[in-house]
């Protein structure tokens, strides 16, 4: 008989047809949000889950799921897993790098445009009918041309977010990473490395890409926003709890760095409220992915991790945990 998966989420009806050709398939077709009581349930006698980031795979889950081989999630982050956990009990888990890096790097040079150029926040003020003539300093911005671009975690997406800067818009590269990147790859990327606190220091406009971990909570808090230029744009596109949104809720406010454009929060999908009162930043529900040909690829690299791991033949993208 056919190995059973069970899928957590609404996807497309593709990736559900192209499960079925190798398992028996029970799938989220209406998207009910299951409480994790509900998911232990349903995951009795499934050797293989197709999960995204809203579902939460912890202790707990894996000691009441025995059958349980493989976790697939659509997304290349996974702070969703425990993998500790998942280590312990014997169960494989894989991510969707890759096929998301231009499609996300796209859409962080996006968000670093629209935060430096003031795009919603003046769309507000045209929709508003408040455009009733011209003057010199309406939504007057900062430039994103020649000037310096700072990218705290310089993995995949923040080597397509620096090719973008370099050679798209003649910018000035600094990054910080955990590990320095080759000479060759710094040298085409036209990419400098710093330290944290040079980084903080220089970038005219700082993007975050790196994961998540504990280690990386509240990476850019207070003390770090006061150490940025006045003049200075933040964007996260990484994941919330690396940014302390309350705190940058009063940087904005209090003018200590320009702008921000946010991505990712802190308990998402829940938003800080007092994001919300402050107009010099923009906000995007978790969309950088989502464009239809690359969310289509991340489905599919899932369902292919469960096929080829159920199917004898090791997964295609497992999970290294990052070094602690
Ligand atoms: C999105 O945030 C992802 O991790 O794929
Ligand atoms: C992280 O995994 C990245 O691709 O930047």
């Amino acid at each position: 008989s056919k190995p059973r998966v069970l899928v957590t989420r609404a996807v497309f009806p593709e990736t559900i047809d192209k499960l079925k050709q190798h398992f028996d398939v029970e799938a989220n077709t209406d998207d009910a949000e299951w409480s994790s009581e509900e998911l232990i349930r349903r995951l009795q006698g499934k050797q293989g889950a197709f999960t995204t980031g809203s579902v939460k795979i912890d202790e707990a889950l894996l000691a009441a799921c025995p059958d349980l081989k493989i976790c697939a999630n659509m997304a290349v982050g996974y702070n969703n897993f425990d993998v500790d956990a998942m280590a312990r009990h014997g169960v494989m888990a894989t991510n969707a790098p890759d096929v998301l890096t231009e499609t996300t790097a796209d859409f962080g040079f996006a968000l670093l445009m629209a935060t430096a150029r003031r795009i919603t926040e003046s769309e507000h003020f045209l929709r508003r009918g408040e455009w009733k003539k011209w003057s010199y300093d309406m939504f007057a911005g900062s430039d994103v041309h020649g000037s310096t671009l700072g990218i705290l975690g310089m993995g995949r997406i923040g080597q397509g977010i620096a090719r973008r800067g370099a050679l798209g818009f003649g910018m000035k590269v600094i990054y910080h990473n955990r590990s320095r990147l080759d000479a060759s790859i710094e040298s085409e990327l036209r990419a400098s490395y710093v330290s944290k606190e040079e980084l903080l220091k220089s970038a005219d406009h700082l993007v975050l890409v790196l994961p998540y971990s504990p280690a990386a909570h509240h990476a850019i808090g207070a003390a770090e926003l006061k150490q940025m230029k006045p003049t200075a744009t933040l964007v996260n596109l990484a994941r919330g709890g690396i940014v302390d949104d309350a705190a940058l809720a009063e940087a904005l406010r209090d003018r200590t760095i320009a702008a921000a454009g946010l991505d990712v929060f802190e308990g998402e999908p829940a938003v800080n409220p007092s994001l919300l009162t402050v107009t010099n930043v923009v906000l995007t529900p978790h969309i950088a992915s989502a464009t239809i040909p690359t969310r289509r690829a991340m489905a599919d690299l899932a369902a292919d991790n469960l096929i080829s791991f159920l199917g004898g033949n090791g997964p295609l993208t497992p999970i290294v945990s990052p070094k602690k």
